[in-house]
């Protein structure tokens, strides 16, 4: 059975993102159906990274952004191009880390106890927007440019090797 280990005694961010990147490489295939990859790309996040509460896609339909699939509780189902973090990632298509969500103008608080949050777009290769994908977290400063680095670099491959 597929599964994604990461031991305890692995404790730097970085060396747990190349192991979990690894790992998610060798889980998605291109023979799979592109809901069943996104989703188990997000149960393997959810999985390697402790300090996330909440992580999944927001799909483009060409209009606004609808929520893909997810792990964590439930979320807001639409987001406008420009709205929150997401939107803002999205029509930017740039990488946002927010180390505090309060701080965030037009942040939407699907979770309350959310605390800090990184948003990476998803460009295909025609240069066309696919989503984006977002995680959470209930503490502040979750994320940083280790996160960055490697949630795009896996981001990449999803792209470029599985959809
Ligand atoms: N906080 C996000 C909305 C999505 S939820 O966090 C799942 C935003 O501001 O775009």
């Amino acid at each position: 059975m597929e599964q994604i280990a990461i031991p305890d005694n692995v404790t730097k961010k970085e060396e747990r993102y190349k192991l979990l990147s690894k790992q998610i490489k060798s889980l998605l295939s291109k023979d799979d159906n592109t809901l069943t990859s996104l989703a188990n790309f997000t149960a393997a996040l959810n999985d390697g990274l402790s300090y996330v509460s909440w992580v999944g896609f927001y799909l483009y339909d060409g209009d606004k952004l609808y929520l893909g699939p997810f792990q964590g509780k439930v979320a807001c189902t639409e987001i406008k191009l420009g709205s929150g973090v997401c939107g803002t990632a999205a029509s930017k298509s740039e990488t946002l880390i927010v180390p505090d969500v309060n701080k965030f103008p037009g942040h939407i608080a699907c979770d309350p106890d959310s605390k800090s949050e990184i948003v990476i777009p998803l460009v295909k290769t025609d240069g066309t927007l696919f989503g984006v994908l977002d995680l959470d977290s209930t503490e502040f400063n979750s994320f940083d440019e280790t996160d960055g680095k490697y949630l795009k670099e896996i981001c990449n491959f999803l792209i470029k090797e599985i959809l």
